[in-house]
């Protein structure tokens, strides 16, 4: 019985093997998601009855049930390398001379042009036709295995089927591609993250960044991940051309995107490139630019690699996302500190993966500086992860009776008197108790950076400050006297509001720098505050301490020390603290263990893309063990971090002779010291 079943439970995976060949990796399903779930489901029922018969490469076997706990570090067999980047016809030109003066004279020269994905990139080593790890480009030479996660990616072949190509060896073999995220199943997952109340990704690249690397791999399969694969590395059997590559890819079961093409001269390239700079917003993923491959194996050989990158390949990075649509109105801003920002309201327009219907103005100067005015057609654009902003102004297509902007006399929403600094182009909000300014302290307080009391967001906010249950942050702290109240606002009911309530009672566990940070004093950013705590230990030494006694720690200027006299000295202040102190917030710093410092009197600089943590949270990590981080290289520098794509600190950093460390390296640094 266990021979036919035996038989019976491959034959029904290779049936399930080609359906999501056909329906992940050609896009040509030939039975409906119904169909396909009923086999599945026949599989499982075939294996639960047969558990000796479960092999790891069977369908059913994408999600693991076990957790990572951590990820394991794999060698690459071949370093992943990162490409040098151009930006425009110049650079790609001499690109092509370099290349053609670094060969025999009279050499043909073949490029193939790929899209350049905006994901990330993975390494898959195949041991006898069967998926045996995968693993992340980490500093080039080692990265994380996360074999559990990309098994779940349904266009990633579990097992490889050589009897289309029967002469390839399937015994050792690895291929490189990248993962992503297509730009719908990315606004899909925004929203249902945004109905959870859970933070947003900024990009496609973010969310798969953050997804590869999560613990369990269940919530990975439920994110809808792809790969485009671009390499293939077959030791045993080299091929010719980089491009017979992608063909055997292909024929290998292996999703390769359709838009590579082969080139004879570098014109080519440029067309190529061109018209993939205005066609991108076409396609259904993110591209940030076209790779350029020499295309002879051989040729890549003699060109060799310099640093970190090889000389016969290259990135052309487009601009910045750019899109025309029109002004419909310009709104000014109240926030916590009473700055008012000028935001235009878009006409809603498509752009590189999101609906943008908003974009800031900066400042009354910018708007001056740009002539920009309601009614206008203007150029947008969104560059990474920042809000979009207005470029320029289509000043032909301007309406004829069209108004200069001008910036408000009053406050736009508490009418109060408003005030410009001198040395300062911001206009102020004059008045305290503008509501506007009540609810974006209380949100800064709220926020994740600050007293991280979940559930307690920008819309509960404004309609606790409307009806006038909130007048200040100290008022959170009283929200448990009226729970009955809040139960009858809230038509989620009793749980939502008494998880809001234990998330307020745990934020008073919150160490004095968070709460130092949450006050909202003007200038004190979250690494100032920890400075501050550090120095004063707490908020007594602190009130105590005159400006210039501020003054003199290292890293706090003169206008972080006045601002805090300010704050400290108003009687309203004064009135807010006790309540907090009373309330039970921390306003001392614990007791530290020296052995937790041990990044004391380090300065970091922090340069390039990571891929396992955001640039925030290794600063957070630095500050944490007492260490300092700087934007600027220079002879004071200890360490300089480095990720991928770094800009000219990196430059600097070689040229000054200060250590460079990579992520990993950085992950141990700190990991020995926690
Ligand atoms: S080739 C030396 N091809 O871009 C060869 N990379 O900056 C390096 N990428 O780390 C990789 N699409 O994550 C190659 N068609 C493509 C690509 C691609 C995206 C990414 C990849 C790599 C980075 C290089």
């Amino acid at each position: 019985m266990s021979k036919y079943h035996s038989a019976n439970i491959e034959m029904l995976r290779n049936e399930i093997r080609r359906h999501e060949y056909n329906y992940y990796v050609i896009n040509q399903p030939e039975i409906s998601d119904f169909e396909f779930d009923q086999l599945m489901n026949e599989l499982i029922r075939l294996e639960a009855e047969n558990p000796h018969l479960i092999t790891s490469e069977s369908p059913s076997q994408r999600v693991g049930s076990d957790l990572t706990k951590e990820f394991k570090s794999i060698n690459h067999s071949v370093p992943m390398l990162s490409l040098s980047n151009t930006y425009n016809e110049e650079e790609l030109i001499d690109f092509d001379r370099k290349v053609r003066d670094s060969l025999p004279e009279g050499t043909v020269v073949q490029y193939v042009v790929e899209l350049k994905i905006d994901g990330i990139s993975v390494s898959l080593r195949y041991v006898n036709g069967i998926l045996f790890s995968a693993a992340t480009r980490g500093d080039g030479i080692a990265g994380e295995e996360i074999t559990t996660n990309v098994k779940t990616i349904k266009s990633v072949p579990l097992v490889i089927n050589n009897s289309a190509i029967s002469k390839f060896d399937l015994s050792d073999f690895e291929v490189r591609g990248e993962i992503f995220m297509d730009i719908k199943g990315f606004a899909k997952l925004n929203e249902e993250r945004a109905a959870k109340n859970e933070k947003l990704f900024a990009n496609p690249r973010n969310s798969t960044a953050g997804t590869v690397k999560l613990q369990d791999s269940k919530l990975v399969a439920q994110r809808p991940l792809d790969i485009f694969t671009y390499y293939l590395n077959n030791k045993k059997e080299p091929a010719g051309t980089h491009f017979e590559n992608l063909e055997l890819l292909r024929a290998l079961g292996f999703k390769v995107n359709d838009k590579s093409r082969l080139c004879n001269s570098i014109s080519e390239v440029l067309d190529y490139c061109n018209d993939w700079g205005i066609k991108r917003n076409e396609l259904p993923y993110e591209i940030d630019g076209i790779v350029i491959k020499v295309n002879s194996l051989s040729q890549q050989n003699i060109l060799g690699t310099i640093a970190k990158s090889p000389r016969w390949a290259v990135a052309y990075k487009f601009q910045a996302k750019q899109g025309v649509t029109r002004i419909n109105n310009i709104v000014w801003q109240v926030g916590r500190t009473g700055a008012l920002t000028p935001v235009a309201e878009l006409e809603p327009v498509f752009l590189a993966g999101s609906t943008i219907s908003r974009a800031t103005l900066h400042n009354i100067e910018e708007i001056e500086r740009k002539d920009i005015r309601i009614g206008d057609s203007v150029i947008i654009e969104k560059g990474g992860d920042v809000i979009p902003k207005v470029v320029s102004v289509n000043l032909e297509e301007r309406a004829p009776d069209s108004i200069k902007t001008k910036a408000p006399i009053k406050c736009p929403v508490c009418t109060g008197e408003l005030y410009s600094p001198e040395e300062e182009v911001a206009i102020y909000c004059e008045n305290f108790e503008c509501p506007a300014q009540i609810k974006g302290r209380i949100q800064h307080f709220a926020s994740r950076a600050a007293m991280d009391i979940e559930g307690l967001g920008q819309a509960i906010i404004d309609r606790l400050v409307d009806l006038n249950y909130l007048k200040s942050y100290a008022d959170i702290y009283s929200l448990h006297n009226m729970r009955k109240e809040l139960i009858d606002l809230d038509r989620q009911g009793e749980k939502s509001i008494d998880n809001l309530l234990e998330a307020i009672e745990k934020s008073k566990e919150k160490p004095f720098s968070k709460v130092l940070f949450a006050l909202g004093i003007r200038l004190v950013g979250s690494g100032a505050a920890q400075v501050l705590v550090r120095h004063f230990k707490s908020i007594k030494n602190l009130s105590n301490a005159s400006e210039e006694e501020i003054l003199e720690v290292h890293e706090i200027g003169p206008g972080i020390s006045k601002s805090i006299k300010r704050f400290l000295g108003e009687p309203g202040n004064q009135e807010l603290l006790k309540r907090l102190i009373d309330s039970g917030l921390n306003f001392e710093e614990e007791f530290t263990n020296p052995e937790e410092q041990l990044l004391l009197g380090k300065t970091f600089v922090i340069t390039g893309t990571l891929s396992s943590m955001s640039r925030d949270d290794a600063k957070q990590k630095v500050l944490d063990l007492g260490g300092k981080v700087s934007s600027t290289v220079s002879n004071k520098t200890d360490f300089v971090l480095v990720g991928e794509n770094p800009g000219s600190k990196y430059e600097k950093a070689k040229k000054l002779e200060i250590e460079i460390i990579n992520e990993e390296q950085f992950i141990s640094l700190i990991e020995t010291k926690i």
